[in-house]
């Protein structure tokens, strides 16, 4: 059965119809790794507003407020320049608009990398600005000491490593990683790094797939995967990739639908009966009372 939203006027939030089941909670993410094993992999996907919250929610065990609404949202070049208050304002949207998820917010680029301290500044901006339950972070065994501050204060952290988009500027490009035995070495030993210092979940992207296996395996918290494996122990996509959004699709997106196709033929329509004065009918229109 599809869910249906009715709006609660006195608090503005849209309230669904069946109510939704209640909502996870970090220990429960945590604990579906049990002995190395996810018998049911984790359901991940990004969310920005409040609206693609309340059609994503029942069907995902995390919404990540991803910075990549910086490229989505906001058509920058990079999510370098992120700032802490889009990531805010997105994520109390989807905070308003789920149920059932864990809601993660991203903490966007130059807001936690100079101290733990700064970073324990952000993260608590962003949970209490949004409600959400937890924070991700990009970054290996150079952040543990950070991922550590937090989780010990109250803060949930995920973390994220492999391909890092906010160090596009020292990576040089959004290319796979893990292909030199260094660089498999390094994303395996920073995976191990977050999982000690207390990460409740790493989400592994663009990496060769045997290492995204080694990293997933080497951790007791669930690793959430893009473009690495479908034997991490999540899957995580930028929704509106898998949803045919763009004409460009990276190699690790599964088109799902082409929504772009579908938008641009239902405004064609649009357009094409507002120029032949089809629209609005006697239906869209207000007529005087008899
Ligand atoms: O910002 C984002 O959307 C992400 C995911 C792609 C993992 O970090």
């Amino acid at each position: 059965m599809s869910t249906t939203f009715q709006l609660d006027t006195s608090t503005s939030r849209a309230n669904p119809t069946p109510q939704v089941m209640k909502r996870l909670t970090v220990p429960a993410i945590r604990a579906r790794k049990k002995d190395g094993v996810t018998a049911t992999p984790l359901v991940m996907l990004t969310a920005y507003t409040a609206r693609q919250a309340q059609l994503l929610d029942a069907h995902c065990d995390i919404l990540l407020v991803g910075d990549s609404l910086g490229q989505v949202i906001y058509g920058l070049p990079s999510t370098v320049p992120v700032t802490l208050e889009m990531m805010a304002n997105h994520g109390a949207a989807v905070v308003r608009g789920s149920y059932h998820s864990v809601v993660v917010v991203d903490m966007p680029f130059g807001s936690y990398e100079a101290s733990p301290e700064q970073a324990f500044e952000s993260a608590a901006f962003l949970l209490k600005q949004t409600g959400a339950a937890a924070v991700k972070l990009e970054g290996g065994a150079v952040m543990a000491p950070t991922v550590a501050f937090l989780s010990q204060r109250g803060i949930p952290v995920m973390g994220h490593v492999g391909l890092t988009p906010q160090a596009v500027n020292v990576l040089g490009g959004y290319g796979a990683r893990g292909r030199s035995d260094a660089e498999a070495e390094k994303i395996v030993s920073d995976a191990k790094a977050l999982d000690e210092a207390g990460a409740f979940a790493i989400v592994i992207e663009g990496v060769v797939e045997p290492i995204a296996i080694a990293a997933t395996q080497a951790v007791t918290c669930p690793t959430i995967g893009i473009g690495a494996s479908a034997q991490c122990d999540g899957q995580v996509l930028v929704t509106e990739d898998m949803l045919g959004m763009f004409e460009r699709v990276p190699r690790f997106v599964k088109r799902y639908e082409d929504i772009a196709g579908v938008i641009d033929r239902t405004v064609a329509r649009y357009a094409e009966e507002v120029r032949s004065r089809a629209f609005p009918t006697e239906d869209q229109t207000y007529q005087p009372k008899a």
